[in-house]
């Protein structure tokens, strides 16, 4: 691999539930530039109207000041706004009905375009200096996305524009009474069978397939458009692809299209049998073609839909970079969820990940192994890199998969709704202050709860409060809720593994006594908001116990990092792969700083890398948590 006369970087996108971002990502795995755009709300909208648009600065302890009405509100956060209502009509998140939850797909593609455009224009003037000095420019020179997933948006194909201005989020609840009358109406061995299929348990709320249906069975005009030919239907990488390569590809790729709920696992297509079910005519809609996670989808174009919303300075360096010759190709794509599975390096089988984002997400590489959980986990695509040399590196991988719905969003519940915290960060500081969390219970199940339980209908609760209990006995409830789902989640997922061999013994109790490999989870590799708090990974790891240990990863965006290197791997000869050559090469210079293994020193850590371990014994956490 040359790198004499330019330095290769790799751009990814990264989708999220509340804001997208930018990274330029070099071999080292580091971010050279990056831009985030929290997306507005209709509860920011809200906020930033009660704060009778005046500017709050920041104390000289960097505390918000509060308004006359109480509400904390910094210059940047001011300032980030105030930006965000000039730009918008309407907010890029709402909450229109209790449970209803909404993204505003084009506003999506202008964050993802700007958030392009800051990070570019950054190389640009960063290049200029390095040439003057006579050092080796930046060169972008591959493309890679990864998103949220389940999303789902209805767009027309005459036109590219959504049929109707908003998606249905992956957390939206208003189809609980499609899912269950759907449960209500389908023999067990049914069941059975699209489950394994799928891998899902499509009673849940959270696929496409009855957000979809719901959208057929609502609304008019997305009815009409179907009826008519004109329905587009995808997840929010099928969106972003078909609009940023100018309408050349309209794909999803395997671990996106997997969580629609209309993918056959076996087959890697689309199934009759699914979109029967589902009531949905395969002749009336377009279904974007699913891909592999790693190969050419096309050329990055800024998409011409948005002139209008850009400033003139990014649509010009944007069309600019768009008309580079060569083009850059945009060609790894992965769900977020595997994209950071991917970007954890966790591509042994057995490797396990936890990303703490709004909701919190457990992946268990099961390798080219479809493994059916008996368990609540679900079975998804860790990822697929076909271009990779060895038969069992470019098959399809699989992964066990438990999600939690509520996570990060618990968190800014205490700040937004509770007002407990100024700020997400003191979270882990408040719940610390007090040694457990005095008998309160806190279940944060805002929307349902996930795996391992698919209980559609639960609802949070807090329990167990008295006059002892303070702001930080509930904050750490809310915490020990996640952490615990956590917890759950392994567990099932472990008895999967292990081929339930004892179900009635706790998993962890058997890894002690030896009864698995050790390797089997010895170790949680974590990632995301709330793993950033030392507190609460202090927390996760009492919880979890001494036999697993909680690594949090040295990178801090494990997401994009998994999208870029699925956009390196997609390079068909290996010698186009100016980065990494393969995956142990990713691994070389990601965690070893270029260095071959045998070459660290034997105690070598990578700086950033942080383990926690279980601070109790086995025994005094199963007194204190009744476990
Ligand atoms: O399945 C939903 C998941 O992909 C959302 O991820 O990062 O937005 O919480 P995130």
């Amino acid at each position: 691999i040359t790198v004499n006369e330019v330095i290769p970087l790799i751009a990814t996108i990264d989708v999220g539930t509340t804001s997208s971002r930018a990274i330029l990502f070099n071999r080292l795995g580091q971010e050279v530039a990056k831009h985030q755009i929290e997306y507005s709300t209709s509860a920011s909208k809200e906020k930033y109207a009660a704060s009778g648009k005046r500017r709050f600065a920041l104390d000289d302890e960097n505390q918000p000041i509060f308004s006359a009405e109480g509400i904390a509100i910094s210059e940047n956060e001011f300032l980030e706004i105030e930006d965000l209502l000039i730009k918008e009509r309407e907010p890029t998140l709402r909450f229109p009905r209790p449970g209803w939850v909404e993204c505003k797909p084009l506003n999506i593609l202008v964050h993802v375009v700007e958030c392009l455009s800051k990070t570019l224009s950054f190389v640009y003037s960063v290049n200029e200096e390095r040439i003057a000095s006579g050092l080796a420019p930046y060169k972008i020179h591959c493309m890679g996305l990864a998103n949220m997933r389940e999303t789902t948006l209805v767009w027309s194909k005459k036109t590219g524009l959504p049929v109707v201005d908003y998606g249905i989020v992956w957390n939206d609840t208003r189809n609980a009474q499609i899912v269950t009358d759907k449960r209500n109406t389908t023999s067990e061995e049914q069941q059975a069978r699209l489950r394994d299929k799928t891998g899902l348990p499509l009673y849940s709320t959270y696929f496409s397939c009855s957000k979809l249906r719901w959208f057929l069975d609502n609304v008019s005009e997305v009815k009409k458009c179907y009826e008519e030919n004109d329905l587009m239907f995808g997840t929010v990488d099928s969106w972003l692809i078909y609009h940023l390569t100018s309408s050349r590809a309209f794909v999803s790729d395997v671990t996106n299209a997997s969580r629609t709920g209309f993918m056959n696992l076996d087959t890697l297509d689309y199934d009759d049998e699914l979109l029967n079910y589902w009531g949905i005519d395969r002749k009336k809609i377009n279904l974007p073609k699913i891909v592999s996670s790693a190969e050419y989808y096309g050329d990055f174009q800024v998409p011409k839909c948005i002139k209008s919303y850009l400033l003139a300075s990014d649509w010009k360096l944007l069309s600019d970079f768009s008309n580079r010759n060569p083009p850059v190709p945009l060609q790894g794509c992965l769900g977020d969820q595997s994209a950071s599975l991917v970007g954890q390096l966790a591509f042994k089988p057995g490797s396990a990940k936890c990303t703490y984002g709004t909701g919190c997400f457990l992946l268990y590489n099961t390798g080219s192994k479809k493994l059916i959980s008996q368990h609540g986990a679900l079975t998804t695509f860790g990822y697929w890199f076909p271009n990779l040399d060895g038969v069992e590196e470019s098959k399809p991988h699989f992964a066990l998969e438990g999600s939690v719905a509520v996570a990060g969003a618990v968190v800014q519940w205490l700040r937004d709704n509770l007002r407990l915290i100024p700020k997400a960060e003191d979270v882990g500081p408040l719940a610390s202050r007090v040694p457990d969390s005095g008998g309160v219970v806190f279940v944060p199940a805002f929307s349902g709860l996930f795996a391992p339980y698919w209980d559609p209908d639960a609802r949070a609760t807090v329990m167990g409060m008295s006059q002892f209990t303070t702001a930080s006995h509930i904050a750490r409830a809310a915490v020990e809720g996640v952490c615990f789902q956590a917890r759950a989640i392994l567990k099932a997922m472990s008895s999967d593994a292990a081929g339930a061999k004892d179900k009635d013994k706790d998993f962890f109790e058997e890894v002690v006594d030896g009864t698995y490999e050790k390797s089997l989870l010895s170790t949680l590799a974590v990632d995301g908001g709330m793993s950033r708090s030392d507190e609460v990974m202090k927390i996760q790891a009492d919880i979890l116990g001494p036999c697993i240990k909680v690594r949090r990863s040295p990178t801090h965006e494990c997401t994009a990092l998994g999208a870029a290197i699925a956009a390196e791997m997609a390079f068909k000869d290996p010698a186009e792969r100016m980065m990494w050559r393969d995956l142990s090469d990713v691994k070389k210079w990601v965690f070893y700083n270029g260095l071959d293994k045998g070459e660290q020193p034997a105690d070598y850590v990578k700086p950033d890398l942080k383990i926690f371990r279980s601070t109790s014994s086995d025994k005094e956490r199963r007194q204190k948590w009744k476990l």
